[in-house]
């Protein structure tokens, strides 16, 4: 696992883009993850055994969330299409979730569209409950159910 910074606001955006559809531009992710009050984890895969030798470690699966007070905003949870139901969205939430209990967060907090199976799934399964909804929130009309755990 690995603490994420600026120097890897790239390989951030292209996960986005994969995984989230394009959440922000490269220039916000190097803006994120430049923020002392943010907390970004990433796992990245090994150069295939088999593949040419450029390859590279790619990021496969991010998790971010901004420090505000005793609470943690979590902003963004990815994982590579071809790398789901591995657990890592699982093992990326609850580091980042102790990451946080241990800078002095007392509580978590994210949005989630209300159409999100799998990430409301996930987030159950973490221990998260929904807590409020805002009506359509998003530009497709849906509504983000706000959820909530604490930390302790
Ligand atoms: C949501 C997301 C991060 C889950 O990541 P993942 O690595 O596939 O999840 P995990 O393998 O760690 O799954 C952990 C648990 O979450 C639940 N879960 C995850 N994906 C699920 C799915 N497609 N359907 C039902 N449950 C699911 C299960 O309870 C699972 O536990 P199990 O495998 O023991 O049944 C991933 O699907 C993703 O990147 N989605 C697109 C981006 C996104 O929607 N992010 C969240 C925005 S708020």
């Amino acid at each position: 696992m690995t603490t994420l910074g600026a120097r890897h606001a790239k390989a951030c955006r292209d996960l986005d883009e994969a995984a989230l559809g394009g959440l922000w531009t490269l220039q916000q992710w190097t803006h994120e993850l430049s923020e002392a009050q943010r907390i970004c984890l990433g796992l990245f895969d090994g150069p295939l055994f088999d593949g040419p030798p450029f390859d590279r470690p790619r990021l496969v699966a991010l998790a971010c969330g901004w420090m505000v007070v005793d609470e943690l905003h979590i902003t963004a949870v990815a994982v590579a299409p071809e790398r789901r139901r591995c657990g890592f969205g699982r093992v990326l939430l609850e580091a980042l979730l102790q990451r946080a209990a241990a800078g002095g967060a007392r509580h978590a907090t994210l949005e989630v569209s209300s159409c999100n199976a799998a990430a409301l799934a996930l987030y159950s399964n973490c221990g998260f409950e929904t807590a409020g909804c805002r009506r359509n929130y998003y530009s497709d009309g849906r509504d983000a159910l706000i959820q909530w755990r604490k930390l302790t």
